[in-house]
């Protein structure tokens, strides 16, 4: 699996991957080596069909929504645009905004946080970011799941973890003894994402407790990304860290990562939050973040403390729009085989195309092609990194049973969606029967 660097006489390689792809030609740097995401690969080729095309292209590759954030979400921010709100904030963010986001993690989450653990980022892929920096030890590994959204992945390692992946259980959900055999003793993080991005599977109370309580015994800290909070349609949200609620505070694990993006539509305001489990993780995240962004927009905070006053009806009528859209449009996808079942949560259905006789890329590049869609091919989400012992991917390859999913979002408008799930059915009628059945 390995490539040596450089050739006999001494030049640079470019490297390969075991689908003849090349990765980069820059051998040095841990960030020279990730390969781009199956996530923008199809949305420069969506963006070079409509440009060819002169037409208009069915999006469901983005988790962006179809919805837009409150009124009193954009009067605040050209409100305090217009006050002169427009100077650097503290690193951590501004109070009021920091105070309202634990009042709202007590009430809504059952987190017991407080303004000193809790500091604003721009986005909470941001936040993500600076805080797998701020944990990050020489050699450490992380433990993701082989379905994994690609970002945690990519800020793995930039951050200098070596990201280990631990195979799924039925239905893609974690199991423990699975994650306890994959950790080794270089192992310092766990990441759990409920709702969960690409697989939409949701974790109940008890598959919680017990990730939490392996990560406990092993010692473990915990990530806890909630950017899906909201969007539940079966079972309840289970903030990790209300489950620590109890343990004092210097012994806790869960760092939870919180964002506006998909509960208040406020995906180009870019506002996250970090609450840090105790206050040695939230000093050193300060410092990261003072390196990182100096601190966040300040008018986007006040929108963002405009966006937490109205939180219980916004995020009541953004989950009833992405619901009915999922009832009502993803459907018919399980009427035909493509996937079992419903998502319980988050945006995306993965459906397995295998029986088109169609790997996810070839499926994705010619429904693009064919019928003007774009979803995004499973096989994205399940990259098996190879990563030598200075954090670089060597190479890599994809899980082979992800080889026929396609992810596809259901945030986008109704009309595009319904036409969108349409062309899709078309497109796997017109393959036939050609495959084997289901992947997994
Ligand atoms: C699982 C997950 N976490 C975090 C984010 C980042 O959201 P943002 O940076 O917009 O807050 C996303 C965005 O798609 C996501 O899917």
């Amino acid at each position: 699996m390995t490539h040596p660097a450089t050739s006999p006489n001494g030049r640079r390689k470019p490297r390969q991957n075991k689908d003849g792809t090349s990765v980069s030609s820059d051998i040095l740097s841990a960030a020279g080596s990730i390969p781009s995401s199956c996530l923008h690969r199809i949305f420069r080729a969506a963006e070079a069909k409509e440009e060819e095309s002169g037409t208009e292209v069915v999006k469901l590759h983005v988790g962006d929504p179809y919805f837009d954030p409150a009124d009193n979400v954009a009067d605040a921010f050209v409100d305090a645009v217009r006050r002169g709100e427009t100077k650097y904030t503290g690193v951590e963010g501004l109070p009021e905004l920091r105070a309202a986001a634990v009042e709202k993690l007590r009430l809504d989450n059952g987190v017991d946080s407080a303004v000193s653990r809790l500091l604003i980022s721009p986005g909470s892929c941001q936040g993500l970011a600076a805080l797998l920096q701020s944990l990050a030890e020489p050699g450490a590994e992380i433990l993701l799941p082989e379905l994994h959204w690609p970002v945690h992945l990519q800020q793995s390692v930039l951050a200098g973890f070596r990201p280990v992946l631990y195979a799924l259980g039925d239905n893609f959900r974690p199991d423990p003894a699975t994650i306890a055999a994959a950790a080794t003793p270089r192992t310092r993080v766990l990441v759990i994402n409920s709702p969960a991005n690409p697989t939409g599977v949701v974790l109940d109370r008890d598959e919680i407790a017990a990730l939490l309580e392996l990560a406990r015994a092993r010692g473990w800290h915990v990530i806890s990304d909630e950017a899906y909070e909201h969007f539940l349609y079966e079972g309840e949200h289970v903030s990790v860290a209300s489950l620590e609620r109890d343990v004092p505070v210097a012994e806790r694990i869960v760092h939870s990562v919180f964002s506006f993006s998909k509960s208040f539509a406020m995906t180009g305001y870019r506002l996250g939050y970090v609450a840090l489990a105790n206050d040695h993780a939230a000093d050193v995240m300060k410092v990261t973040q003072e390196a990182n962004i100096i601190g966040t927009s300040t008018p986007v905070q006040y929108a963002g403390i405009a966006a937490l006053e109205t939180r219980a009806d916004a995020a009541a009528t953004n989950r009833k729009l992405v619901q009915r859209n999922r009832d009502v449009a993803l459907s018919p996808l399980v009427r035909a085989g493509l996937m079992n079942e419903l998502p319980a949560g988050g945006w995306y259905a993965m459906l397995d195309v295998a029986r088109t006789g169609l790997d996810a890329e070839t499926f994705a590049t010619r429904l693009l092609e064919r019928k003007g869609v774009a979803v995004v091919p499973g096989n994205g989400f399940a990259m098996r990194p190879d990563v030598d012992e200075q954090g670089r991917i060597r190479s890599h390859d994809f899980a082979p049973w992800a080889r026929h999913l396609v992810r596809v979002a259901f945030c986008v408008d109704p009309a595009s969606l319904e036409s969108g799930v349409r062309k899709i059915l078309e497109f796997v009628d017109e393959c036939g029967d050609a495959g084997a059945g289901s992947s997994r």
